[in-house]
């Protein structure tokens, strides 16, 4: 099958998967039967020819320019109650035609990039898990479910692009059980608002914070929240169709602007003891830390498999400096080395992994539960 025929039939199954996106699934069904619109994304790089980066194209071009006819299309630039209703595809192409030679640019250049501030929904449940994890390797006491968790930690997130998700504790969380019970961590007056379903049978997912006391991002390429163009771009691979996703990546922006997390550029395996040790500075500067929360959500994913065996090691190896060190991934299944096989744990799920060692030793790796990838949902057991 030729280039173009193959993107066609990729946009043809986005149509299909996303057909109630009023936006993105009209579009993707016009382009698939359109060359004209659909060869830009054969200028893609190696194995980047997905219609989200086309989508991520055009996105970044009406951001750019909100003047161009798709623009009133785009609820990131007029506002959600302000889009129209009716048929988006005349605007949508002539505006794609129109700057053809731009888009293809774009399209040949770009990756696509997320940091999805939503995911707080199953980090800050995989956080609490983690220190009581800690707390029952240590015999201390259960906490009850109100408490705030002991402990002092300090976060390094691996793959943390923007740095978003290390501000956890600086936006409100709510999960709302399927019998309509809410329930909210982090900071409660924040603007910044994430949320998700609790479907746990057992027990809350979301238990009140631990006090984070230092944190540190490590990723191949992070972008500063001052860098207008990387940051727009970041904006742009989000999809403006679902409600909420845009609104809430501008407020954590506005939020982490004045004081962004500190982030190194590195390799998120060869890179992970500089950044422990960089994290555990910071934590002294602020009266220490007695455990290192290192986590990756949808990172380790993108690391040859290999490698992954490779940054074990090297946790392994960070925790005998430290009283201790727990490892929580939010990845798709079977991608963590030593999480036990769960028939739970379905293709397209987020599995929410536990690693964890006190004074070096390692208890079991525990799955904690799975995750809508962009924490819809959370189900924890
Ligand atoms: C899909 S994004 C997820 C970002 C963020 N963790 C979130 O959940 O919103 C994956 C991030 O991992 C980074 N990344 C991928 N491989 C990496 C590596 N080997 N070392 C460092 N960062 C890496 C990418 O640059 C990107 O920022």
């Amino acid at each position: 099958m030729d280039r173009l025929e193959t993107v066609r039939r990729r946009f043809r199954e986005f149509a299909v998967e996303y057909a109630s996106l009023p936006l993105y699934g009209t579009v993707s069904r016009h382009v698939a039967d359109d060359a004209a619109t659909a060869s830009l994304l054969t200028e893609a790089q190696p194995g980047q020819a997905r219609p989200v980066l086309w989508f991520a194209a055009l996105h970044d071009l009406v951001l750019r320019r909100p003047d161009v006819p798709a623009a009133r299309w785009y609820a990131s630039v007029v506002g959600r109650g302000a889009v129209p209703t009716g048929d988006p595809w005349p605007d949508i192409r002539a505006t794609v035609l129109a700057h053809e030679d731009e888009l293809r640019s774009t399209i040949a250049t770009r990756t696509t990039q997320t940091n999805e501030v939503n995911r707080s929904v199953y980090v800050a449940a995989g956080l609490s898990a983690a220190v009581d994890a800690v707390a029952a390797q240590q015999h201390r006491p259960h906490r009850s479910p109100d408490d705030p968790a002991s402990g002092r930690v300090a976060l390094v997130e691996l793959g943390a692009s923007a740095g978003l998700l290390l501000r956890v504790d600086r936006y409100r969380t709510t999960t709302v059980s399927p019998r309509g019970l809410r329930t909210s961590v982090g900071d409660l007056g924040s603007p910044v608002l994430c949320e998700g379903v609790d479907r746990s049978a057992r027990r809350r997912a979301l238990q009140p914070l631990p006090e984070v006391v230092a944190r540190v991002g490590v990723d191949r390429h992070p972008v500063a929240l001052d860098d207008e163009d990387a940051v727009r771009w970041l904006l742009a691979c989000l999809w403006p169709d679902v409600p909420g996703r845009v609104e809430r990546f501008e407020a954590a922006r506005q939020v982490l602007r004045a004081n962004p997390p500190p982030l190194l550029q590195g390799d998120l395996v060869d890179d992970v003891a500089r950044a422990v040790d960089a994290v555990l500075d910071g934590a002294a500067r602020a009266g220490g830390a007695d455990h290192v929360v290192v986590y990756s959500s949808w990172a380790l994913t993108y690391v040859a498999r290999d490698r992954r065996f490779a940054l074990v090691d090297q946790l392994a190896r960070a925790a005998r400096t430290v009283p201790a060190l727990t490892w929580l991934t939010a990845e798709p299944p079977g991608c963590v080395p030593g999480l036990p096989d769960d028939p739970r744990a379905a293709a397209g799920l987020t599995v929410l992994g536990l690693r964890a060692w006190s004074g070096g030793v390692e208890a079991r790796a525990r799955v904690l539960g799975v995750a809508h990838p962009h924490g819809a949902w959370v189900d924890t057991w």
